[in-house]
């Protein structure tokens, strides 16, 4: 995720842009950078860290013009320097361009492209400006068409030429972008609030078009070149709800994220016909691989449940004996650790101190350290050797959950790229793929239940605790579940294993105290089915979480939360979703600081 601004008017740009990008900014901030067009030629400042930063490089330069783009960065390809800032322009410079997105087959264009082609950055994205180059013939919009046409991947895409200072080019696939209609000016932004002091009257637009923009009116086509008819919309939201795209909160929008950035953290990293995934970053040669003996996932909080989703994965995929830490305790039990460990550092931030030190500690042991990490250029994955990014984009709300789905769409590729080249056969790599590929759909089906949930909760928002129970690789899921609740609701929940409640926790059960079982159908289903009967009998409210046709599910519970099938190795990417839910809507209606719950921090730098 990265946010865009531009300006096409007869205002001085500079303030627009900048302004803009504060308001983007929680889209991303490890670097900025504004292009602005004067005496026929783009004046561009680039800077890493937030905008702040690059308003005080502004200071005293004359960027003086009225058309100008300006983007903020959230590093995926190419880490976090002034040089892999956009604007990104051309060979010539007369083209510039910012990108929000990924472009996967940006080698191969660049290979294509030739050596005649000099680049600037290590980004994904610079390699579309000189495509444009190739193509343009006089007509800027032909000549993105035919640069889009080329391309694979996901893109919010402005386009500046200093030959045509009266027209802007801006495209959309898979990345937002909202056009701001002024007077006899028009504003672009990742969302509405970089235009919001100037203008109501927005235009949305969708997938797969294209829009050709002048100071005086705009218009849209799709890639095919054809016309298509756009409607204005007045905008009733206020900043805020425009930052947060309508959701009422972060960690909502967040949760309804995940089908997208599950999306984003998958693709290009598979191969279908060989059932294999290529994680490039892990940065490991086959003989080392073949060398890992055990595998040990280091982490904190929600990660470290993540960690635990991996360990299934990593033993059932890779038959590889596989342990989870929390990081805080690794480091203090002298762990054994030698050259044939690989040891994951994950980590949503990149900077909780406790797992910092634990990867310090397995490094000075010998073992090959790699990082699982969202913020790209953060210090675990620079202190590590290598890793895997999660491209879940910027985590606002304090309690995580699209991290938490990515972490674990990461792991599975690690275990299933080490499954490969052990024991794993073709035709399970290939199932497994196929299903994860349905995960993003199956997802939404989720979400869209989110109203029903909302009910659910809103019934049991009097009760003081609650259990969560599952088996299997649904046990770490159920931790999840309970972390979320204590983390923004403040109830008091535990986690168990369905097979352990009969062994103590039991003896809790009333009908003051909700259980919360995750019942879908796999392996282990029949066992859960019996651990919930003794919780019935104990006349304790269940909460269910089953598997769609389950219809024995109904003679447990009256309270039922149906997810699709899946495979079972995948169903924590499923399942956790309603646990998210439930915590979410049960915070709310408690009337709860919901994104910046007490206590707690986003990202915890100290031991
Ligand atoms: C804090 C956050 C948690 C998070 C944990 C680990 O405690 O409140 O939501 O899971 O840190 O953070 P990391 O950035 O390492 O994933």
């Amino acid at each position: 995720m990265c946010g865009i601004v531009a300006y096409i008017g007869n205002k001085n740009a500079l303030p627009i842009l900048i302004n803009g990008l504060r308001r983007l900014e929680y889209r991303g901030y490890d670097s900025a950078g504004v292009a602005i067009l004067n005496n026929g030629e783009f004046l561009s400042a680039k800077s890493v860290g937030k905008i702040d930063n690059l308003a005080t490089k502004l200071n005293g330069q004359d960027l003086a013009g009225t058309y100008g783009i300006a983007h903020t960065r959230w590093a995926t390809h190419g880490g976090v320097t002034e040089a892999n800032a956009h604007p990104h322009a051309d060979c010539t410079g007369k083209i510039i361009l910012a990108h929000n997105g990924i472009i996967e087959n940006y080698r191969e264009l660049k290979e294509e492209l030739g050596a005649s082609h000099t680049y600037k950055s290590e980004t994904d994205s610079e390699v579309l400006a000189h495509l444009i180059e190739i193509y343009y013939k006089g007509d800027l919009r032909k000549a993105v068409l035919e640069a889009l046409a080329r391309v694979r991947g996901t893109y919010g895409l402005v386009v500046m030429h200093s030959d045509h200072p009266n027209t802007l080019i801006a495209a959309r696939m898979g990345s937002p972008l909202v056009v701001g209609i002024g007077d006899n000016e028009f504003y672009i932004g990742s969302d509405a609030s970089p235009m919001l002091a100037y203008t109501k009257k927005v235009i949305f637009l969708d997938d797969g078009e294209v829009t050709e923009i002048s100071r005086e009116q705009m218009n849209t086509v799709n890639l095919k070149d054809i016309n298509v008819a756009k409607h204005v919309e007045e905008i009733e939201w206020d900043e805020a709800q425009a930052q947060k795209q309508g959701f009422p909160h972060f960690m909502l929008k967040e949760i309804f994220d995940q089908p997208t950035v599950m999306a984003d953290a998958i693709r290009g990293r598979y191969n279908l016909a060989d059932g294999i995934a290529h994680l490039g970053g892990l940065n490991m040669s086959l003989e080392q691989m073949h060398s890992v003996k055990r595998v040990v996932l280091i982490a904190c909080g929600t990660a470290s449940y993540a960690a635990l989703v991996g360990k299934y994965m990593f033993e059932r995929l890779a038959g590889i004996p596989t342990e989870v830490d929390v990081a805080s305790e690794f480091r203090y039990r002298d762990p054994i650790i030698d050259s044939q460990t690989l040891v994951f550092g994950i980590s949503q931030s990149g900077e909780t101190a406790d797992t910092l030190a634990a990867l310090k500690e397995a490094k000075r042991k010998g073992a090959f350290v790699r990082g699982i990490v969202n913020v790209v250029g953060s210090t675990i994955a620079r202190e590590t050797d290598g890793g895997v990014y999660i491209h879940a984009g910027p985590e606002l709300a304090v309690a995580s959950s699209k991290a938490f789905t990515n972490m674990v769409a990461a792991l599975l590729l690690c275990a299933l790229q080490f499954g490969r080249i052990n024991k794993l056969t073709l035709a399970t790599g290939q199932r497994l793929l196929n299903a994860l590929q349905e995960i993003p759909e199956k997802m939404q089906i989720i979400l869209q239940q989110s109203d029903k949930i909302k009910e659910l909760a809103e019934k049991y928002q009097n009760c003081r605790d609650f259990f969560f129970l599952g088996r299997g690789i649904n046990f770490p899921v159920a931790l999840e579940g309970s972390l979320k609740l204590k983390e923004i609701t403040y109830i008091h929940s535990e986690a168990y294993p369905g097979g352990e409640m009969k062994h103590g926790p039991i003896a809790l059960l009333s009908p003051q105290f909700p259980v919360f079982a995750i019942m879908t159908k796999n392996q282990l289903y029949d066992k859960m089915r019996s651990n919930i009967e003794e919780v019935k009998a104990r006349h304790a409210p269940i909460i269910l979480l089953a598997t769609e046709g389950d219809d024995k599910a109904s003679e447990l519970a009256q309270d039922i939360i149906y997810v699709p099938p899946t495979m079972e190795v995948l169903e924590p990417l499923l399942n956790v979703i309603p646990l998210q839910l439930f915590s979410y809507h049960l915070a709310v209606a408690l009337g709860r600081d919901v994104d910046r719950p007490r206590n707690l921090a986003k990202s915890v730098t100290v031991e």
